[in-house]
């Protein structure tokens, strides 16, 4: 998309004389709003930023004005990308008046230059109207409010505030979009869409998928993508991002990618296809740079987890392990309490792994199959890291399979993965198959490709075992809590 420039500013009252000028030659143009209705008005039109001058603080009633005007405009502003300014006359300020001023108009979950901020300025300084302007363009509002926007909504009766406003800016140049809600996450980010659009001319775009969520969670999963996505991911791998349609209003941002067709999920496809060949081609293709580039490394593997999450890294994250221990014990008696299994697991000593970039959070909704050759896409980067253990994302894999299971079906037999989670996990095993042949099979081939950059058979051990107690953490499973009780004790007797 390319998206056309915002220009038009709007001055709360009387334009100051001689303002006008300055802000043409910053190719702007400046206007006065009579009011508040006016500067509501001109953030829908598009307006790039409105200037509010704030000048009598001392009186109370001045300050409940601006107060009023602050609720009114801040929020619908930051929405629709149009910066305020207040503009302060200095001479006129006692510093506590500041201090009211900056109070009233910080707001901890918005980004600075999306929300109502003061803007200090010297009347005795010698071109506030320039500062002022220069100030305007350096603001990136992004794509304008398009107010005719047309929306129809499939399974959904609403789409959260402030979807539509944020997905009419993303869609600009388009004038009807289709949203239906996409499940299959389970993170902060709920609110993930497939969209469809079309413009006047009812020609239709390829589908897009929007996940809207809070500003800074949204902008790490953007940053992964270009820091360790983009360039290093093979093309063909992984749906792409676009940027310029990853509006931000004043608390939730849009990620917009686009929608993989012909795909699905492996963890549907797993249920009717024999995964080996597309495991395979998962470690071959969208893993297959960043694991050509491993370096060796010599890592205290347990450490190495917390820092990435995976292991709980305070001591109230610990206590989230009670309730899969407390229920683990309740299969046999003799079991690590939390304290007692991170402390054997910090207590192993440095391992020599090959580390390189992991995606972060490999389960089988996050990968997506396409139907007719089998090739693996990765969606998801929000978790995605910097050097980790090459087993990082395999044992991840390898724990979703064996307990990451479509509601409603039945887990693996104790006995089953008594057999499955035996150190050392990378030695042959005879895994009994049946109901879960597919999932066993694809454990088996993860296995296998992992064993590839394993220098010492000990990581996938314990690369699995933090995995599984993350896996006890979060789900609160009892039986995940029993494996990795077998893998720690077994590594702590050796
Ligand atoms: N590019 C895409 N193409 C097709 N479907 C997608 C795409 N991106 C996301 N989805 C669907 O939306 C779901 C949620 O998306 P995503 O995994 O990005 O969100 P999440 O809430 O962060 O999930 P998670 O539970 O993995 O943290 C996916 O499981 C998938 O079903
Ligand atoms: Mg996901």
């Amino acid at each position: 998309m390319r998206i056309p420039e915002r220009v038009v500013i709007r001055y709360l009252g009387s334009v100051p004389n001689g303002w006008t000028e300055v802000f043409q030659n910053h190719s702007l143009q400046l206007g006065a709003a009579p009011d508040v209705p006016a500067l509501i008005k001109a953030c829908d039109d598009g307006a790039r930023a409105i200037i509010v001058p704030f000048q009598n603080s001392q009186n109370s009633a001045s300050q409940r004005d601006f107060v009023k005007i602050n609720n009114a405009i801040g929020e619908h502003a930051a929405n629709r990308g149009t910066l305020v300014i207040v503009a302060v006359a200095n001479t006129a300020m006692l510093r506590n008046d500041l201090l009211w001023l900056t109070t009233a108009t910080t707001d901890t979950n918005a980004r600075e230059e999306n929300y109502v901020r003061p803007y200090i300025k010297e009347l005795d300084s010698p071109h506030p109207a320039a500062e002022l302007a220069e100030l305007c363009r350096r603001h990136h509002p992004g794509p304008q409010l398009n107010k005719n926007t047309a929306f129809k909504r499939k399974g959904m009766r609403t789409i959260p505030i402030p979807g539509e406003t944020l997905l009419s800016r993303a869609f600009l140049d388009y004038s009807k979009l289709t949203v239906s809600p996409l499940h299959g996450g389970r993170s902060i980010a709920k609110d993930v869409w497939h969209v469809t659009a079309r413009d006047g001319n009812r020609f239709a775009a390829t589908p897009f998928v929007v996940k809207m969520g809070p500003l800074e969670i949204v902008e790490t999963e953007l940053n992964n993508f270009e820091d360790m996505i983009m360039d290093s991911v093979p093309f063909p791998y992984r749906p792409p991002t676009i940027k310029d349609r990853c509006v931000s209003g004043k608390t939730q941002r849009l990620l917009v990618t686009k929608f993989i067709a012909d795909a699905v999920e492996l963890e549907d496809y797993i249920l009717k296809t024999e995964p080996t060949a597309a495991v395979n081609l998962l470690f071959d293709g969208p893993l297959s740079n960043w694991r050509k580039q491993s370096r060796p490394e010599r890592m205290q593997l347990a450490l190495e987890y917390a820092k990435h999450w995976v292991l709980p890294s305070l001591p109230a994250d610990l206590a989230n392990l009670n309730a899969a221990f407390l229920g683990a014990q309740r299969i046999v008696k003799d079991i690590l309490d939390p304290s007692a299994m991170l402390k054997a697991l910090n207590g192993l000593p440095k391992t020599r792994v090959r580390a390189c970039r992991a995606h972060g959070d490999l389960h089988l909704r996050n990968i997506f199959v396409r139907q007719f050759s089998g090739e693996a896409m990765l969606i998801d980067f929000a978790r995605c890291t910097g050097q980790a253990p090459s087993t990082f994302d395999p044992s991840t894999l390898d724990v979703a399979l064996a307990f990451d299971l479509p509601s409603g079906q039945p887990n693996f037999t104790l006995e089953a993965l008594g057999r499955l989670y035996s150190v050392p996990l990378l030695g042959t095993k005879h895994l009994v198959s049946g109901r879960y042949k597919h999932r066993l099979a694809a454990i088996k081939q993860v296995r296998k490709r992992a064993a590839e950059l394993v220098v010492d058979t000990r990581e996938y051990d314990i690369s699995v075992a933090c995995r599984l107690l993350w896996f006890s953490r979060k789900f609160k499973n009892p039986t995940t809590y029993f494996c990795a009780n077998r893998i720690v004790k077994d590594l702590t007797k050796k």
